[in-house]
């Protein structure tokens, strides 16, 4: 019944590919599509293959059971995550964010079968590029998809809850031409929203803002190791002056106020999480100082 996948072995970059090695693939994978492929991730509870699924480039998202757990629990929770992430995944795309084609269920084996996207770039990649650090228009446009991503996403009635530059990939655009890096971008590229394992349906302005707080806090991360510096919180007065060599929409204040500048252009429901938007920030700083 299943179309057997090509052989293939493939590391990508990304969180986990430093600790990356040879997994042995579980058998019950094994059995549908995939015959041999590297563990791109180790996360505890989940793993993340790369392979090919019906020729296609795939992403294989395998989600663990604890082992704790009792395993009737277990294997009923896990199967409703899986459920619930592939149900976000998909309503996220029926509201036009950018987001992996779903291939694939296989409750069985607890497993996403996603489209992978581009070469797998993250944000967090480009950010981090210092020899040549990304040119500043490029940045500019990918804070300006991030912010339309995730207000298309607020606006249908979603958010993420998981906000990070890992999980914001770059693709290719429709023109083509050589795949993007770290340092030279595609001819047209667009960001595209991963791993909505933790997405929730709500309209709430606090959550809303509260999902702005965490890409807040990833953008700041996600430069201060590129710049050596970041004010650690963003949007601080005390952040240090962007690098000499770098653009200036590498400075983490600027980097999270073209999400936000975006953000108001395309949310209908911009006015109301944005006013909680500067409690949670308040909130999250005070917390940070206290300890
Ligand atoms: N559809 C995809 N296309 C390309 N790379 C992907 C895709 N999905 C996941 N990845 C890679 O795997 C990493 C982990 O996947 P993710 O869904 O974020 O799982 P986790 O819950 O472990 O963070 C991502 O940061 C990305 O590098
Ligand atoms: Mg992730």
């Amino acid at each position: 019944m299943w179309p057997r996948a090509r052989r293939r072995c493939v590391l990508v970059g990304g969180r986990g590919s430093a600790s990356a090695a040879a997994a042995p693939i579980p058998s019950n994978l094994a059995s549908h599509s995939l015959s041999s492929c590297l563990s791109l991730f180790r996360p505890t509870f989940q793993r993340v293959y790369e392979g090919t699924f019906l020729g296609r480039p795939a992403i294989f998202k395998q989600r663990f059971p604890k082992r704790y757990r009792h395993p009737a629990l277990n294997a009923r929770l896990t199967s409703a995550r899986v459920k619930a992430e592939a149900r976000a995944l998909a309503r996220a795309r029926r509201l036009g964010v950018p987001a992996p084609a779903l291939l694939f269920v296989d409750v069985r084996s607890s497993t996403l079968y996603l489209e992978k996207v581009g070469s797998g770039l993250t944000l967090k990649d480009v950010l981090r590029a210092a020899d040549p650090p990304a040119p500043p228009a490029r940045v500019d446009a990918l804070m300006e998809g991030v912010g339309r991503a995730v207000a298309a996403l607020h606006d249908g009635g979603m958010v993420h809850g998981d906000l990070t530059t890992s999980n914001l990939l770059i693709r290719e655009g429709p023109a083509g031409g050589s795949p993007p890096s770290a340092s030279s971008p595609a001819s047209e590229e667009e960001v595209v929203v991963i791993d909505f394992g933790l997405a929730t349906n709500t309209v709430a302005p606090e959550d809303r803002a509260v999902d702005l707080f965490v890409l807040e806090r990833a953008l700041t991360a996600a430069h201060s190791t590129a710049a050596g510096g970041g004010s650690g919180q963003g949007g601080g007065g005390s952040s240090p002056p962007p690098p000499k060599h770098g653009p200036a929409a590498h400075c983490p204040d600027a980097l999270f106020a073209s999400v936000l500048a975006s953000y108001r252009r395309h949310c209908a429901g911009w006015r109301p999480t944005l006013s909680k938007f500067a409690e949670v920030r308040l909130r999250g700083r005070k917390r940070s100082m206290v300890g």
